[in-house]
């Protein structure tokens, strides 16, 4: 762990348009700089840098982020490393933390280590194949009669392990790698005579690469058939840093190229990887395994949602494969796939056409998923009437597994056609699918629903605190982090949010001030502060009282309002620093000419100070009026309850009264600014 008073050094020295600089050229325009975004793309200068905010953004692809945050995207770093980096970029001195627990620093020295071992071998493999004459003439000339590119073999970092009983294992104790690690990582095994041996003898060795480009296993393939060993490949076993289900061969290599296409290629293995790489396919992933873990599901998520399944021309294999997909349409991803001719693997392929062959045929021969899945079962299935009612039942399973209902109006418009049958029969028994889906899951959510009730009987104001003896209301009513866009009090609140962020330092006259009679000004974000204090107003969501509070804390001792986005943009919060990023306007709103004059007495100035008055007062009272109407909702809830006590049924009505009443008034009042 890198101290924090280090990572605040580096943060202070750290210049946005230095780092993206090395990577993308970048031209001055105004106050920002501008270039081509490396995210997506793109031939027009997007991505706009801002050293004033000490962000980048780019407004097409909607990449965004601190300086951090574009190593991490960018350079596929990870934190500490991206820290690491700018540190030395900067010449600013690391300390170390060493303050964990000891169980935690032998977890972390044991993975250190492994993965110390790990780059041993990788080098020991990769000199072994290039510089040895034993892995030049079979290692190398195994690969080079497999057709692969010594770019490629550069790439990939491929490897040889000589045929010799124990020359890796040896070489790695003598370095001083410790035996039990050796096993650990399954390099070395051990007879039961005691006697040490590598396990990947005699074969050439593919690297398997974590999302950060760490070497975190090996594939080894046989180049002999002799027979002694019947296995193909071998692969690394599971250990503390190689965990088969959270692993996507290749994902190192295919990141920016998935993230640029918004599409990813699933394949077998590494050689269908590594020779779609060479065909100019680099948005490709193999799975090593028949179907994608939850992990490794996440890691493709991550970056799209959209997938493509190759297949090789296999029957038997589609339809074994094509259970496991149904969780991934349950997960929301768009799945398409593409059947290679027969006999064929993408490996293969690849290598018998020519790029812009495999290319067009992936473009062309990509169909949607339970399009493919209706299809095959359909011509299975024959005229035989079981068949085909059973088929049409397969299907629907499928189809209730996709979550957007206007994509199963589709499936169910497009699966009616194929099978000649009614939309309405489809629906109909589409329904029972999804009923029995979701029966489960709206048990659950009556559950939490009910609990809630039961919290939320605590209606806001007097009533309550007699009744449920709940000491902080604003606890129980506290919304998610992640708010549904329509929510109207989120809206609200974030507005107030991104006006003290925006112009917390703007002066503004106290309200219901004589016009043009200027004492002493306040602040927009002193008057909202005021404000919320003097009636009462409290932030329901977590994330964004997270960040007022920040700002009211930065604010009583920063002067400069850039300096506090800074300081948000660099927060260790990833939420927040992605609220803010993602919410302030790259460049300002008003200009810099207008924020020099606004001391002075000009018809425009009163004209845009009157502005900014204004829409103090309208985010204010909209916000009340929000928080009005979520209490009466709540106070509505409570009463739906039939078995309420009759006095609470009272006391909640006047409640209600007083609230509608005060919504009345707030109402008329935000009528007036807005017709202002
Ligand atoms: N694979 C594996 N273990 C096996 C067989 C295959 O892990 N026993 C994986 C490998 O990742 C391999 C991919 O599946 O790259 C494709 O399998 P296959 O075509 O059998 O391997 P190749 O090395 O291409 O062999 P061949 O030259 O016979 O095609
Ligand atoms: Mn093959």
């Amino acid at each position: 762990m890198i101290k924090q008073k280090s990572i605040d050094s580096v943060m202070a020295a750290v210049r946005i348009e230095d780092v993206v600089g090395d990577f993308v050229s970048l031209r001055k325009q105004g106050q920002d700089f501008v270039g081509i975004c490396p995210f997506h793309d793109d031939k027009n200068p997007s991505l706009h840098v801002s050293p004033r905010l000490g962000i980048y953004k780019c407004f097409v692809c909607d990449a965004a982020g601190n300086p951090v945050k574009f190593l991490m995207e960018h350079e596929k770093m990870s934190y500490p490393e991206a820290i690491e980096y700018l540190a030395k970029k900067y010449g600013i001195p690391l300390e170390y933390e060493r303050n964990e627990s000891d169980e935690e620093r032998q977890q972390r020295s044991l993975r250190e280590s492994l993965l110390i071992v790990n780059e041993f071998a990788l080098k020991f493999f990769m000199d072994q194949l290039r510089n040895t004459e034993e892995g030049k003439l079979m290692g190398m000339t195994y690969l080079k009669e497999r057709g692969f590119k010594d770019a490629t073999i550069d790439k990939f970092q491929l490897g040889y392990s000589p045929d010799s009983w124990d020359s890796f294992t040896k070489a790695a104790l003598e370095k001083g790698y410790k035996e039990e690690y050796l096993i650990e990582l399954g390099l070395t095994g051990k007879a039961q005579s005691g006697k040490l041996y590598d396990i990947y003898r005699g074969r050439v060795i593919f690297p398997i690469h974590n999302d950060a480009g760490k070497v975190i296993g090996f594939g080894g393939r046989v180049l002999k058939k002799d027979g002694k060993d019947p296995r193909k490949y071998v692969n690394s076993r599971e250990n503390t840093i190689y965990h088969k289900s959270d692993t996507l061969y290749g994902i190192y290599f295919a990141k920016n190229a998935i993230h640029k296409q918004q599409n990813v290629y699933l394949v077998e293995g590494y050689t269908d990887v590594i020779s779609m790489h060479e065909s100019g396919v680099e948005n490709v992933v193999a799975s090593s395994g028949t179907s994608l873990t939850q992990g490794q599901i996440r890691m493709i998520t991550k970056r799209t949602q959209n997938i493509t399944v190759l297949y090789d021309g296999d029957m038997a294999g589609i339809k074994a494969s094509m259970r496991g997909i149904d969780m991934l349409l349950e997960q929301g991803l768009k799945i398409r796939v593409c059947l290679l001719p027969d006999g064929e693997d993408p490996d293969s392929f690849a290598k018998k056409h020519r790029d812009s062959e495999l290319q067009e045929y992936l473009a062309n021969e990509s169909k949607d998923f339970l399009l493919f899945k209706a299809d095959i079962l359909s011509k299975d299935a024959g005229n035989d009437p079981i068949k085909r009612a059973s088929m049409v039942n397969e299907i629907l399973k499928s189809i209730s597994c996709v979550k957007d209902n206007i994509e199963r109006a589709f499936y169910i418009k497009e699966c009616a056609k194929m099978f000649d049958l009614s939309e309405n029969d489809l629906n109909l028994n589409l329904r029972r699918f999804v009923w029995e889906k979701t029966k489960e899951q709206s048990r659950i959510s009556q559950q939490q629903q009910q609990q809630q009730i039961r919290q939320q009987s605590g209606i806001p104001g007097e009533v309550t605190v007699e009744q449920s003896g709940t000491p902080d209301l604003i606890e129980t009513k506290k919304h998610p982090e992640t708010a549904p866009q329509t929510d109207l009090l989120y809206e609200a609140e974030k507005e107030l949010v991104l006006l003290v962020l925006n112009y917390g330092n703007y002066v503004i006259y106290e309200a219901g001030q004589e016009e043009g009679e200027r004492s002493e000004g306040m602040r927009v974000d002193q008057y909202v502060c005021n404000e919320m204090m003097k009636e009462d107003i409290r932030f329901h969501y977590p994330l964004l009282e997270k960040i007022f509070t920040m700002y009211a804390d930065w604010a009583s001792y920063i002067g400069n309002q850039d300096q506090i986005i800074r300081n948000f943009t660099l927060s260790d919060d990833p939420q927040v620093s992605e609220f803010v990023i993602r919410n302030i306007p790259v460049e300002p709103r008003f200009s810099e000419r207008w924020k020099k004059k606004y001391d002075i007495h000009t018809h425009t100035t009163r004209n845009n100070l009157r502005v900014l008055q204004n829409q103090v007062q309208n985010i204010l009272l909209t916000l009340k009026l929000r928080i009005l109407e979520n209490d009466a909702a709540i106070i509505n809830k409570v009463l739906e309850n039939k078995e309420l006590p009759e006095e609470d049924v009272g006391l909640a009505l006047q409640q209600l009264n007083k609230v509608n009443q005060l919504k009345r008034i707030i109402s008329q009042r935000l009528n007036r600014v807005v017709s202002h």
